[in-house]
């Protein structure tokens, strides 16, 4: 399998822009001919970018709703705990993002749907002005579930018509961005709404397990070396022309030899762990993570649980046997740390996946939203799809990083502070929306999200 076309419009005609004006710039005058060229190459590219944008905006805002087809108007408003929201606020919140960035910015005398909803699907951006308490949010029995899908339509239709007239290039940039913002949420949505079913001791299924024509197999784990070098990590813009700005800028990097395994750490290997006390010793975690794992009484990932002695999990498509064969998933960053100090091995940074990733890079992928089957599943070796990888990286300004201007600078920057760097996407993630440079960040004591481990290893000089 390979990735797919990733959400990018905006972009191509900076590029296009770019292009055309350095050929032209080898000359020493620019003849009538040659500007008639360029004008008539960047109204092509900017007629392809707004019908690009509008097929895309179609495309994500429907597949948000596809996902809310199984569920029930009770399921819409349950907030399982402060992380996670329930999918009404996913769905209002999405489109308070359009209507914040995009339509109050770009439309002349726009019609708000409901000038509550500032207030009330405002998520953390302190620019805008005060809004509903996060914690509060599974509280909200009104508005009604069918009055949000009335103010999505009213935003999407504003959009469209927003889209069939001469936005600006700024106005697809923030298209472009309102889009992988919902691709976003709606990985959110799919692990909040397990947070919500994992809890109810009925186990509810969310959706029947699809039957996949293609079935990856796990193998043994292989160690990858990589030779001591300084390389050049972060995104590449002509190759993914859409990246936050928290990818920026491509730099370089030192890395010392190190080795790093091909696929994730499977179920099997980390009951391992637990059967030999791993969850017991105190010597194998950090200190911030002992608390957390005494306070929580965690013995084993989020979601699993023993019956007549056997290790069960709820998934998403009803509750399993736990398959040995497919990676762990649901473990904070403290047992990803704990689990790699008992095996003799270590988290690898995010430079190192990184490296690792694009090196390796053959088109393989592992399970993505795209799939339907929102649980891991085993691996071929692979990087990217399954689960979110902890790294060992701290979630830092790259150097030289610019936030976005304006209230959207809230987006990135004012998180990087005390999170953990995860790589790799997971089976809730678009594959749509998905590149090697991509940084998710979660807290080490996050368990919710679809978090596994990869292995990484010193080597010698
Ligand atoms: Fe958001």
């Amino acid at each position: 399998m390979t990735l797919g076309i990733g959400i990018n419009f905006a972009c191509t005609i900076d590029q296009i822009s770019r292009f055309c004006y350095s050929r032209n710039s080898t000359s020493e005058t620019t003849s009538p001919g040659a500007l008639d060229i360029i004008a008539s190459t960047l109204e092509t590219a900017y007629m392809l970018a707004c019908s690009s944008a509008l097929a895309q905006l179609e495309r994500v805002r429907q597949q948000t709703e596809r996902l809310c087809e199984p569920l029930e108007t009770e399921d819409y408003c349950i907030q399982p705990m402060l992380d996670a929201s329930p999918p009404k606020w996913h769905l209002a919140h999405t489109t308070w993002f359009f209507e914040t960035f995009v339509l109050k910015h770009a439309v002349a005398n726009y019609q708000v749907f409901d000038s509550a909803y500032e207030y009330l699907f405002n998520s953390y951006y302190e620019g805008i002005g005060t809004r509903h308490p996060r914690s509060d949010r599974g509280l909200l029995s009104r508005p009604l579930v069918g009055e949000i899908y009335a103010y999505r339509k009213h935003v999407d239709d504003a959009l469209q018509s927003l889209l069939a007239g001469t936005p600006d290039t700024e106005c697809l940039r923030r298209i472009e961005l309102g889009l992988h913002h919902e691709q976003q949420h709606q990985e959110l949505l799919i692990t909040d709404l397990k947070c919500n079913l994992g809890r109810n001791p009925i186990h509810p299924i969310y959706l029947e397990k699809p039957s996949l024509l293609v079935q990856p197999t796990s193998v043994q784990t292989t160690f990858i070396e990589h030779s001591g070098r300084m390389l050049e990590i972060g995104a590449e813009l002509n190759k993914n022309p859409f990246c936050f700005d928290n990818e920026l800028p491509r730099h370089s990097v030192w890395l010392a030899p190190y080795a790093i395994a091909d696929r994730l750490v499977t179920n099997g290997e980390y009951l391992e762990f637990i059967l030999d006390g791993g969850y017991e010793t105190v010597s194998l975690w950090l200190s911030d993570g002992w608390g957390e794992k005494v306070a929580r009484g965690w013995i084993s990932p989020e979601y699993w649980f023993q019956e007549d002695g056997e290790w069960l999990e709820y998934t998403l498509h009803g509750v399993t046997p736990v398959d040995l064969e497919s990676p762990v998933c649901h473990v904070s960053y403290f047992e990803a740390d704990a689990y790699a100090r008992w095996i003799g091995a270590r988290l690898p940074t995010e430079f190192e996946w990184e490296a690792a990733a694009q090196t390796a890079d053959h088109g393989e992928r592992g399970t993505f939203a795209e799939d339907g089957h929102f649980h891991p599943r085993p691996q071929s070796p692979t990087f990217c799809g399954d689960c979110w990888q902890w790294t060992s990286s701290s979630y830092a300004p790259y150097p030289g990083y610019q936030p976005l201007e304006g209230t959207l600078g809230e987006y990135n920057g004012k998180f990087m502070a005390n999170q953990y760097v995860l790589r790799g996407g997971s089976c809730a993630t678009p594959v749509s929306h998905y590149r090697h440079s991509y940084r998710n960040f979660f807290y080490s004591k996050d368990r919710w999200q679809f978090t596994g481990i990869r292995l990484g290893r010193n080597l010698d000089n």
